[in-house]
């Protein structure tokens, strides 16, 4: 009996200690290594760029694109959505410390007190209730163009999300899980394109790595269309013919926690051309 007990204490401090270790800094560590040891020659900075960065002719046409970006009207409109005064006279810029510059690459974070993933816009919208406002539709065109001209205040800021506590952490783990399950009737899973296969090809796209899936978002697809990187989800599952979620289900938020932390280090950069 003694005997017994004795190995399953072993057994059970093998399973505390294993745990331990693969933490979100251990799979992120992990993970970079993978991608270093695939692609030696792309900068860790430009993780960013996506599949840009491994095609030079593509990364070149994206710069020149990015001087006069097709979409300047439309960041306007969100400026004006950020600045113009709630009817007590205060701005969203209240609602976030140093006015929203720099803040943008610590979001999402898990808040204990709540048990869940606050994202960005559910910061915003946690704003405009503060505010006696009405929330913004998560998802819409509205809120994607005031997302975008509010993270883009901290362009150059890098992202730098905090995953520490239980609570944060089973999240984080579940978001992990939703990224490598596969489901659907084809059976695909996100990690099957974005981790196993990056660098190759479906149909005429190149995969992109997910480090840096989260710095740049939301982006204008074709120059003028905002996709928002929830939104970025269900395109992605639509095309696998996996089940697409709703924006704000905890599942994505989950995901955006996960995906969001991989990209730390990495530098903000909203918005972006994107094909
Ligand atoms: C069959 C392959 C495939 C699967 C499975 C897949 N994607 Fe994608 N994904 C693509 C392709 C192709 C693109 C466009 C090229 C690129 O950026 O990788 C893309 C782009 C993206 C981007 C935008 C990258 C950028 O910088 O613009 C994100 C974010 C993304 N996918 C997330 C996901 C998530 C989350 C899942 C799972 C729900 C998923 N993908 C499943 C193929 C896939």
């Amino acid at each position: 009996m003694k005997r017994k007990l004795t190995f399953m204490l072993a057994g059970l401090f093998l399973v505390t200690s294993f745990t331990a270790f693969a933490g979100p800094a251990e799979d992120r560590k992990a993970l970079l290594t993978m991608y270093k040891e695939l692609f030696p020659e792309i900068k860790f900075d430009d993780y960013i760029y996506g599949a840009l960065a491994m095609n030079p002719d593509a990364k070149a046409q994206y710069d020149s694109i990015m001087e006069f970006p097709p979409y300047s009207v439309d960041m306007e409109v969100g400026q004006k959505l950020w600045e113009t005064p709630f009817k007590n006279g205060k701005t969203f810029a209240s609602c976030f410390p140093h006015n929203g510059k720099n803040v943008a690459g610590s979001y999402p974070y898990f808040d204990d007190k709540a048990g869940r993933v606050v994202t960005f816009e559910n910061a915003v919208n946690d704003c405009l209730k503060a505010n006696a406002e009405p929330e913004m539709k998560y998802g819409s065109y509205e809120m994607g163009l005031l997302t975008a001209h509010a993270k883009s205040l901290s362009n150059g800021s890098k992202v730098d999300v905090k995953v520490q506590g239980a609570g944060a952490v089973a999240a984080y783990e579940k978001g992990k899980q939703y990224y490598y399950e596969r489901r659907g009737k084809l059976n695909f899973a996100c990690s099957v394109c974005h981790i196993d296969n990056p660098g190759k090809f479906t149909r005429s796209e190149q995969l992109s790595m997910l480090p840096g899936h989260a710095s740049h978002f939301p982006v204008f697809r074709e120059g003028t269309t905002l996709v928002t990187l929830q939104g970025r989800y269900r395109q992605c599952a639509k095309n696998t013919q996996m089940p697409v979620l709703d924006f704000n289900s905890e599942e994505y938020n989950n995901l955006e926690y996960f995906m969001t932390y991989l990209s730390n280090g990495l530098k903000m950069q909203t918005p972006v051309f994107r094909k």
